[in-house]
Formats: structure tokens, sequence, C-alpha cells
């Protein structure tokens, strides 16, 4: 069949088959930055392109060729002349939103969470999306390795919860502050300059504009050069190597397991200090990225505010949710359906509809077949929604005045009084029978 419109490539739909693993993942996220004190917070899914271009920054690919514009269709002005983007990421937004409510005066460092759909223009393939969703958790307005720390404590515990413990490794390095990021750069530029005919095009022009994300590049030839360079641990001050020792020990109280990565940089312009990222034991190249994060202590001066530090993490969902699928983690698919409604007969139609509007009005997760009319149709309908429980009126019940309540997963049932139908369900469903 040649349909006249699909989804947008790289923007899958969610089915309804699919919801249980976003539930799985989303509650557990929940639960678990809520115990470490996060709130949620929800944000524009468009904002000022400026903060984008400002925060995650001109260099990054996010900016330069990732980011959509949001357009009105009609040529007439905005008022506010404000070109706007549909977020490739939470950060920014989550940082100006602490500024412009602010939460300076609130006890620091404050603690947010959100998630949702992000979007960027990549290329479309498995685990790689335009519009993909991000859990993300943020703490700003403190430096502190315990900071640092803590939150990495919180990230092990969620993929542990996800039953991921054994399937990632959480990389960590520190990229340097304000005052040696500077001096980094110079060094890195000089170290760089002579092999810049080996380096891969991209680098070539990164080595000016931002050498660092030369570290990273996953271009054969480049990485065999910048393995012969030294390590950034030998670049950062005293200062930064001192918070960076001090971070791991507290991971190593913590018990959170991590691998040194020297040559771990972000792809994002804003990170200082501690960066890590959480990647995909599967991928022997060690390119797939479940998760990533790291300080950015300058943001949100750029945005007006002052010294105000910071520290956060994103992890993408999709590609969390295609691991828990290939690994067959079994998550809860608990049955929504709490009452089958099954009608034989003009005078069942006319009860079952007012029971479903009973039922329903109490809260209830009511269902029915309309359209079949057969008992066994009906019952196999009732099966298919994984219902809890099957009410089944027929001619005898209606002149009976009764109801025979299934029990759909013991195969048992009982004939009830209508008039103590509510009661029966009432004890049955919430005793969690
Ligand atoms: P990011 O590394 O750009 O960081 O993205 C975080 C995660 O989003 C990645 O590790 C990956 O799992 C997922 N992801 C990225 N691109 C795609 C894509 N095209 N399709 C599917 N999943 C994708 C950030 O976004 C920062 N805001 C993280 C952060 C928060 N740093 C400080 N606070």
């Amino acid at each position: 069949m040649k349909l006249n419109f699909q989804s947008p490539k790289g923007v899958p739909d969610i089915l309804p088959q699919d919801q249980k693993y976003w539930d799985f993942v989303s509650n557990i996220v929940q639960k678990r930055c809520q115990a470490f004190g996060f709130d949620k917070i929800g944000l524009p899914i468009f904002e000022d392109i400026g903060l984008f271009q400002k925060g995650t920054g001109i260099n990054s690919d996010i900016v330069q060729k990732e980011m959509y514009e949001v357009k009105r269709l009609s040529d007439e002005p905005d008022e506010d002349h404000i070109r706007y983007a549909l977020r490739p990421e939470f950060t920014p937004g989550i940082a100006r939103a602490y500024l412009e409510h602010g939460m300076q005066i609130r006890p620091q460092p404050v603690k947010l969470f959100a998630y949702g759909p992000v979007f960027r223009h990549d290329k479309p393939q498995k685990g790689r999306y335009r519009q993909f969703y991000q859990f993300n958790m943020e703490v700003l307005g403190a430096k502190d390795p315990l900071i640092d720390s803590l939150l990495l404590l919180l990230i092990w515990q969620i993929y542990a919860d996800l039953g991921l413990k054994n399937e990632i490794t959480l990389e960590i390095n520190n990229i340097g502050c304000k005052k040696c990021q500077p001096k980094i750069r110079k060094e890195l530029i000089s170290l760089l300059e002579p092999l810049e005919s080996k380096l891969c095009p991209t680098c070539q022009s990164r080595i000016y504009t931002n050498p660092l994300r030369v570290l990273d590049c996953k271009n054969k030839s480049c990485q065999s050069i910048v393995h012969t360079l030294p390590h950034l641990i030998d670049f950062i001050c005293a200062d930064c190597k001192k918070y960076f020792m001090n971070t791991l020990e507290y991971l190593d109280e913590l018990k959170v397991p991590y691998d040194l990565n020297p040559f771990l940089v972000r792809g994002i312009d804003y990170y200082t200090s501690t960066t890590f990222e959480v990647k995909d034991n599967a991928d022997p190249n060690k390119l797939t990225s479940l998760g990533g994060g790291g300080r950015y202590d300058n943001l949100l001066a750029l945005y007006g505010g002052h010294d105000i530090a910071a520290i956060g993490f994103a992890a993408g969902m999709d590609r969390i949710i295609e691991k828990i699928k290939t690994l067959e983690i079994k998550v809860p698919s608990e049955s929504k359906t709490d009452i089958f409604i099954i009608q034989i007969g003009a005078k069942a139609k006319k009860l079952a509809l007012n029971l479903i509007a009973d039922f329903t009005q109490k809260n209830y997760a009511v269902s029915c077949a309309v359209g079949k009319d057969t008992l066994s149709s009906q019952l196999k309908a009732a099966n298919k929604v994984k219902a809890k429980y099957a009410l089944i009126i027929g001619q005898r019940e209606i002149i009976d005045k009764t109801v025979i309540v299934k029990n759909m997963t013991e195969a048992t049932q009982d004939t009830i009084e209508l008039a103590e139908l509510e009661k029966y369900l009432n004890i049955k469903l919430n005793a969690g029978n």
C-alpha cells in the first residue's frame, strides 16, 4: 500500500507495545533522581537560537550542522524579531531557567532533572535519530569533587537499576578550567601544527578553532597521532589535578567503577574540568555513547549570571531502550485493563454502556469490543488486552440482575448480583487479584 505520509526520516514513532520500555526507564530515572533530591523541571521545546549558539557553542557540530531553526510560515515578522531553534539538548535551557527564575537565592546547589525530546540533524541510523529522547540532570550553583562523585553515583545507580551495570563503562577525564584551558589550547596547537598534514580535514581546521576536539576524533590516522601526545592530566593546572584526584578518591569510596580516558573531550563547547561518558561495552571501538556529561563552570556567566559553577549529564533514552531490548531484559508490563465488558444481546449492550460510564468514573480502566457479538470473539479480545476481569452479561444475567465475573488470570468465575458488583470488584482489584 502506498501511503501519502510517513514519519520524517530519523524520527521514529513510539508504538503502544513499546511504551512499557519508556515507562520503565522514566520511572527509574524519576525515582533515583528524587532519592538524590533532584526536582523535575519542564522546559520549552524551542528557545532563542542564541541560547544554543552561545552555550552549546558555535564550534560544536550541533550548532554548526545539526540544529533546526523554527520558522513561522507567514512572512510577517514576529514582534520580538528573535530567531528560534528546536532544543538540541537540555543544558542551556536549564541554565537559562535557573537564572531567569532567580534560583541563585535558593540553597545551593540546585538539582534539576528533565526528560523529553531533543532535535539534531544527524545521519539517521540505528541509535542515531533526528528526534530522540534524553533524560538529563543538572546540579547548579556549587563546585566540589563531592558533587561530581555523587552525580556519578546517581548515574551508576540508574544504569544498575536498568540492568545495564555489566554492559557499560564509565569513562572519566578532566579537561582543565578557565585558568588552564587557554594554556592547554596553546600547547596543543604547537604540538599539532607540525603534524597538520597527517590529520583529517576536519581536524586540520579544528587545530585552530578547538584543538581539544582533535583528541577525540574517531579517524584512525588522527587517533594514531593523538596517542603520541602527552595526556591532558599533564597539561592541567595544580588545582584541576587536585580536584580530579579528589573526585576519583570519592568514586573509589562510593565503589563507582570508572576507567580513566585521557583523551575524553566532549563535543560541546561549554565543558570545563570533570568530563565523563557512559560507553557501551558491546561496541569494541567504544564509539557508542549511552550518556555523557561534565562540568560547565563558565556557561552561566555567558548568560549573564556571575561565577556559577555547574555539572550535569544526559543519556539517550532511545539507545538505552534498544540495549534493553537486545539483551531481552524483562520490564514490567502490567495489564492496563482492569475490567473488560462482554455483552450478548441488545439489553446487555445498554447495561454494558452504563457499567462503562460507572466504572470509568470510578477510575477503573475499562474496555470492551464494540462490533463483536459472540462470547468467544469478545473473550479473545479480553485476553488480547490482558484484562484482569471480564464481566459477562447475557440474556439470563439481564433477567436475574446478575453479572458473571471471570478472573482472566486464574480462569475462575463467580456470578455476582448487579447490586453487589461494585463492592466485589473493589475488593478484588484493590487486593491486586
Ligand atoms: P551529548 O553527549 O550531546 O550531551 O548527548 C547525550 C547523549 O544523547 C549521548 O550520550 C547519546 O546517548 C544521546 N544522543 C546524542 N545524539 C543522539 C542521536 N542523534 N540519536 C540518539 N541519541 C543520541 C548532551 O546533550 C549534554 N547536554 C549533556 C550534559 C548535561 N552535559 C552537562 N549537562
